[in-house]
């Protein structure tokens, strides 16, 4: 692992643009003299980089769709801050050392240079739990061999990390993760069926990205977050479950051999959790409002419902099994979602896909790089093509 020299921390970060991004540059506003932002990343959004380029000024600005480099390069004329374009210009700048690399790319995009920051020995605060639904085997066991540290984002593993005692691990039974259940946690199974993409834009919780925010209101988020904790905290799927809790205080909770449980508790604000992160191992402010437990008055919890919310099923189906069958459900659920904001399929088509592509995908133990992104390939052309005759 980098050990940082004690002063200010080099940061770079991937999907600067996004909400995790933009959440992440709020943390460096309000802790300036900690950390220094050497890189940002965006898809396309190029007006909101050169702004973030402009305030933040890093030594470099990504942007992956290449027709966007004149636009942005004509934004920052008379900055000092390296212009690149282009999806192989991310992994190169990704393997540049740092002293945290804040993954925040959506989906599996953001594996490549995710594996080059970790090969660069630089520390992972990991947003994109894709990553490790994907090639999580890899993904770990590549940070073990450098002595990475992965860090994570997500509200829910964050309150597992600080909630987990490796010490303890094995008197460790289970871990539990909480779900908000999302926009349709009331509905029944047949408005489920006629849910339209407005109704599933609205979380109850929290405002995101838009295709984690179609995961919420599928569940499948719950069920890559299982995923993501299998491997982050090296433990059994059986050792894993996820309830339903509306209020999104508790994020998770680990439970002892002894009977004892213990909780992470916070007001839902993803600033929190990349606050952690970034300033780990301590802690630093965060504008997360004070838990007030007597307004809140009272938290509730419920098993969330796999014949409403198939995704979280096949999700734990997919753990279950291993191999490639992860690849295969992230690579399929992209695809079904990002048809799905199309509007070219239904909500209820996305688990459909789903469960096609993992019927029809040939099984493989996929470890390494090649057969990863073979599967995920393959995967992704079967979606599209029954996508096509939808
Ligand atoms: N949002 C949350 O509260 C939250 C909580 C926990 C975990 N996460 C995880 O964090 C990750 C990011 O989520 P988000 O909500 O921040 O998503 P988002 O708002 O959609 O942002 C995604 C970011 O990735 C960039 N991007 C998209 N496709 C890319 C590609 N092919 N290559 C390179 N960059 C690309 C986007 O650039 P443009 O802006 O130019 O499109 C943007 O900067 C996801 O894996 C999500 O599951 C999010």
């Amino acid at each position: 692992m980098r050990v940082n020299s004690g002063g200010v921390k080099k940061v770079a970060i991937f999907g600067s643009t996004g909400s995790i991004g933009c959440s992440t540059l709020d943390v460096v506003r309000q802790h300036s003299d900690r950390f220094k932002v050497t890189v940002l990343t965006a898809n396309e959004n190029a007006e909101l980089l050169a702004q973030q380029a402009k305030e933040f000024q890093p030594a470099s600005v990504v942007i992956k769709n290449e027709s966007k480099r004149e636009a942005l390069q004509t934004a920052l004329s008379g900055c000092s801050v390296e212009v690149l374009a282009g999806e192989q210009a991310i992994r190169d700048v990704a393997a540049e050392p740092c002293d945290l690399t804040l993954a925040a790319i959506v989906g599996a995009p953001g594996l490549l240079p995710t594996l080059n920051a970790i090969k660069a020995g630089n520390n992972i605060a990991l947003a994109n739990k894709e990553t490790l639904v994907c090639a999580g085997d890899l993904v770990m066991a590549e940070a073990r061999r450098r002595g990475v540290k992965i860090l994570p984002v997500d509200s829910e593993h964050c309150a597992v990390f600080q909630c987990f005692d490796p010490e303890q691990r094995t008197k460790i039974d289970k871990v539990t993760i909480t779900a908000s259940g999302g926009p349709f946690r009331d509905w029944s199974k047949e408005q489920i069926q006629n849910a339209q993409l407005e109704q599933a834009l609205k979380h109850p919780s929290w405002e995101m990205g838009r295709k984690i925010t179609i995961d919420s209101a599928s569940l499948m988020n719950k069920g890559l977050e299982l995923i993501e904790a299998k491997h982050l905290f090296d433990l059994r799927p059986d050792q894993l479950d996820a309830v339903v809790h509306r209020q999104s205080i508790i994020h998770a909770l680990v439970h002892y051999c002894d009977g004892s449980v213990i909780a992470q508790l916070a007001n839902p604000d993803m600033r929190l959790p990349i606050a952690y992160a970034m300033a780990w191992p301590e802690r630093i402010e965060t504008p997360c409002p004070p838990l007030d437990l007597v307004k809140l008055g009272m938290m509730t919890f419920e098993a969330p419902c796999h014949e409403r919310f198939p995704c979280l099923r096949l999700a734990i189906e997919a753990m279950e099994v291993g191999g490639n069958a992860t690849t295969v459900l992230n690579a399929a659920n992209e695809e079904a979602v990002s048809a799905f904001l199309k509007r070219k399929i239904t909500f209820m088509d996305i688990p459909a896909m789903v469960e096609a592509a993992l019927e029809q995908i040939e099984w493989s133990p996929a470890q390494e790089l090649p057969q990863i992104i073979d599967s995920d390939r393959e995967t992704r052309l079967l979606v599209q093509h029954l996508i096509s005759k939808n």
